[in-house]
């Protein structure tokens, strides 16, 4: 009994009838296929793009280049799955929703639960950078903040305990002490969630002009960066390529895979669109091609400018400049670093919200998440909690574990996605041609059956042919075993298990190569990751039995 009911789904029909189509939820359905695009804009392209780029170029060198483009192929072809449920499915709520119909109600919520990861921790990672970038400006107009007043209390201890001369080093030493205990917070981020929280709470539509503007701007001058920099452009800086191998490459992976998270926030505002299902589906691919062509681009200019040693920095962007002494570009790359991040604290703060209403309305979250504001038409509660959620572990948590943690929970719950459509049962011929007339989108069916087990061969072959040890490399038991092969070894029988799978069952390819590109890049991924990010699953999942089992309205159904 227990069991079948950890696996209900949710169909189709309950989740509109719910009010999830907008028309009983209270919400303002005010938004078009350019607004959708923007919001994805502006998730997109912030702290992963100003501040996480410079540690994964010097860990990988101009090779970093093919990390932007494996991750755009894993994020492409998962925003196609995104968007064949978004147009299936046109209820806010993103991957939860999804998860809810394909895999049943375990899975939605251990989905729900991974992301908060991605949209409240993930804003705790941009808080940090737009700190770092405000401070930087502020200092241009003379005012300087304390050091104790602009860095994390981790950072700071950190500092102290590394001995290192700096400004966690100065924070330490410099903050007043009350009670034994010394005052060290990031003061700008923790006023910057309280300015977001309050904007997300007053509106849709308020919000929504606010983040039209921001992107025009960051668009704006990343572009007046590419074009300035691509002055300062020295081909002998793209040598050695790949300086700390390929797997310097990968240790990159969660800076540039942050990067690009962002295009699936667009698939919580369905309930907000004039037309979810022909417009979420454009809004998240439009929005990813664009930001893939901008990262290829400023990637070749940051490494083509200097040497990728130079990049190890919290801000490489205003960094490149000032190592070439172009000041004025200082000036401009800090208010763009600002701006771009103010755009996705933005809509990452309105995510969130709404997958917790969303929840709260199957029963799985209590009541008060779904309550919509009456005056503003947003979800207050839930908006007050999220700005809790955030800001927070501002005063006890430092950038890099929240990245991390924010990149390896996005993929999890992106490999739900991609393995929910391959699980979706196959449409009718009239249902496949009311889509069309409608001008919803549909992902392509290819079949997979002799393609994906010939694209595993031909890579196995490949990587025999360059990397002759690899494979004996990754078989044979070291002392180090289980924290680095691991991951690969299980991705490898991962990969054998699905090519038979789709030679046996026609898998659609797309979805596929979405679910082992994502599963790849998860192979990334530090042990201690896994291991953060299990602790974390095993409290969500006690949430979930005292909780959300007992509440689920599918037991009322
Ligand atoms: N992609 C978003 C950023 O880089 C999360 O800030």
């Amino acid at each position: 009994m227990l069991l079948t009911n950890l696996f209900r789904k949710k169909s189709k029909t309950t989740l509109l009838h719910d009010g999830g189509d907008g028309e009983h939820s209270g919400l303002s359905k005010v938004l078009t296929v350019k607004d959708l695009t923007f919001f994805g804009i502006a998730a997109i392209i912030g702290g992963g793009t100003f501040s996480a780029i410079g540690n994964a170029c010097y860990s990988g060198g101009p090779g970093v280049i093919l990390l932007y483009i494996i991750c755009a192929i894993a994020c492409g072809f998962t925003a196609m799955c995104y968007a064949e449920f978004a147009s299936r499915v046109p209820v806010s709520g993103s991957a939860y929703t999804y998860a809810y119909v394909s895999f049943g109600e375990l899975f939605a919520w251990i989905i729900g639960w991974a992301l908060i990861m991605e949209y409240s921790i993930g804003n705790i990672y941009i808080a940090f950078s737009w700190s770092g970038y405000f401070t930087n400006l502020l200092e241009t107009f003379g005012i300087h903040l304390p050091a104790w007043l602009t860095i994390n209390y981790q950072s700071a201890h950190d500092a102290i305990v590394a001995n290192q001369v700096g400004e966690g080093f100065t924070a330490w030493n410099t903050a007043p002490v009350i009670s034994g205990l010394r005052i060290i917070f990031d003061l700008p981020a923790v006023m910057i969630n309280i300015l977001i929280t309050y904007l997300v709470y007053r509106g849709t539509k308020e919000s929504r002009n606010f983040s039209n503007i921001m992107v025009y701007i960051k668009l704006a001058i990343i572009v007046l960066v590419i074009v300035v920099g691509a002055f300062y452009i020295d081909i002998d800086n793209w040598t050695p390529f790949m300086p700390n191998g390929f797997g310097g490459v990968m240790g990159g992976v969660s800076a540039v895979f942050f990067a690009y998270i962002g295009f699936d926030a667009v698939s919580t505002l369905a309930e907000e669109s004039k037309n979810p299902q022909r417009d979420l589906p454009k809004g998240m691919i439009y929005s990813l091609v664009i930001c893939t062509i901008i990262y290829i681009i400023l990637a070749l200019v940051i490494t083509g400018m200097v040497s990728y040693t130079q990049l190890g920095v919290s801000d490489p962007l205003a960094e490149i400049f000032a190592l070439k002494g172009v000041k004025w570009m200082l000036f401009i790359v800090s208010i763009a670093a600002v701006v771009a991040m103010t755009s996705v604290l933005l809509v990452f703060q309105m995510g969130q919200p709404r997958i917790w209403m969303t929840m709260s309305r199957d029963g799985l979250m209590p009541k008060k998440f779904s309550e919509i504001h009456k005056k503003h038409k947003t979800p207050g509660f839930a908006t007050i909690v999220t700005g809790l959620v955030v800001g927070l572990p501002i005063f006890f948590t430092d950038e890099n574990f929240v990245l991390d943690f924010t990149s390896i929970g996005t993929l999890f719950a992106f490999v739900l996605v991609c393995g929910g459509v391959l699980m979706l049962s196959p449409q009718s011929e009239s249902e496949l041609a009311e889509r069309a007339t409608k001008g919803k989108f549909r992902i392509p069916y290819i079949n997979s059956k002799y393609i994906f087990p010939l694209l595993c061969l031909g890579a196995y072959g490949m990587v025999q042919y360059y990397l002759p040890t690899f494979f004996s490399d990754t078989f044979s038991y070291s002392d180090d075993f289980f924290t680095t092969n691991i991951q690969m070894l299980i991705f490898i029988i991962f990969c054998i298990v699905m090519a038979i799978l789709s030679f046996l069952k026609n898998l659609s390819l797309i979805p596929l190569l979405g679910l082992i590109s994502c599963c790849y890049l998860l192979t990334g991924m530090a042990i201690s990751n896994w291991q953060w990010f299990g602790l974390w699953l095993a409290i969500g999942l006690v949430f979930y039995f005292i909780y959300g089992y007992r509440n689920s309205k599918l037991n009322k159904v």
